[in-house]
């Protein structure tokens, strides 16, 4: 069984792409709502609330984590790994496909304020991105309209607008999406950053790294439900510490 989580509803745009490669499998999701955004949370307690999760997955079945949030991979992974005997996948930001395919050589990376001090995204930047200009923005207020439901409209244009903007006015012709929140703004990032920019969501490549370790792993089911049609009629639970309402209402947009 694969447990996803993430501190809110974001989790769900990596689950979306794990389903598309595993849509016979078991999915436990978790999100940590009553705690979100975890953007500017000290490393400490989003390392406590991960091994909290991390043991509640374990309970109900789990075999395999996905830490469905970039902020919580940058702060926790490491400690995870070394204290439980699972695979943890976890979330980068894609420095290195957005690199390879700049022609500007200015790339843009939004992300929350935690991940893009975290030394692992550092260490990411300075490998990949040699030669060329990183721009980064916090998608200000993204994570909480998401976790509202809402995806348009006049307020989040704006809100979109005001971290998006700088990142095309410094040359970017490719953005990275940096937060499991932000693909379900991906519409609206694209209108506003306008044509000629393209934007990278790293949860494809995280779904991909997922199937690799369970097929390595020997943890992929041969049996179990027909292959469920849509993301909606999986064999997934939801639990959420808050209200659970928000995490239903992006599932329902699934
Ligand atoms: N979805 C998360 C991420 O990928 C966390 C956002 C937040 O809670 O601030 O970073």
């Amino acid at each position: 069984m694969i447990g996803i989580f993430d501190s809110g509803s974001g989790g769900l745009s990596v689950y979306r792409e794990i389903w598309k490669l595993l849509p016979r499998e078991k999915y436990v999701y978790f999100s940590d709502n009553a705690n979100c955004p975890y953007g500017e949370k000290s490393r400490e307690f989003i390392v406590g609330r991960a091994e909290a999760i991390t043991e509640q997955l374990l309970e109900r079945g789990c075999d395999i984590v996905t830490v469905a949030c970039n902020t919580a991979t940058a702060a926790a992974i490491s400690t995870l790994r070394a204290r439980y005997d699972i695979p943890f996948i976890g979330m980068e930001p894609a420095v290195k496909p957005a690199a390879l395919s700049t022609r500007s050589g200015v790339i843009g990376v939004l992300a929350t304020a935690g991940t893009l001090k975290a030394s692992k995204y550092l260490d990411t930047r300075d490998r990949y991105a040699d030669g060329i200009k990183v721009v980064e923005h916090v998608g200000q207020g993204f994570v909480e309209l998401v976790e509202k439901g809402i995806l348009d409209g006049p307020v989040a244009e704006e809100t979109v607008r005001r971290s998006v903007e700088p990142l095309v006015e410094a040359g970017a012709d490719v953005i990275v999406l940096g937060c499991t929140h932000y693909p379900f703004l991906s519409s609206l990032i694209e209108r506003v950053a306008g044509k000629g920019v393209s934007i990278i969501d790293p949860a494809p490549a995280a779904a991909r790294h997922l199937l690799e370790v369970m097929k390595e792993k020997r943890l992929v089911r041969e049996d179990g439900k027909p292959d469920a049609s849509s993301p909606r009629d999986a064999d997934i639970r939801l639990f959420s510490s808050g209200d659970g309402a928000a995490l239903n209402g992006i599932f329902s947009l699934l």
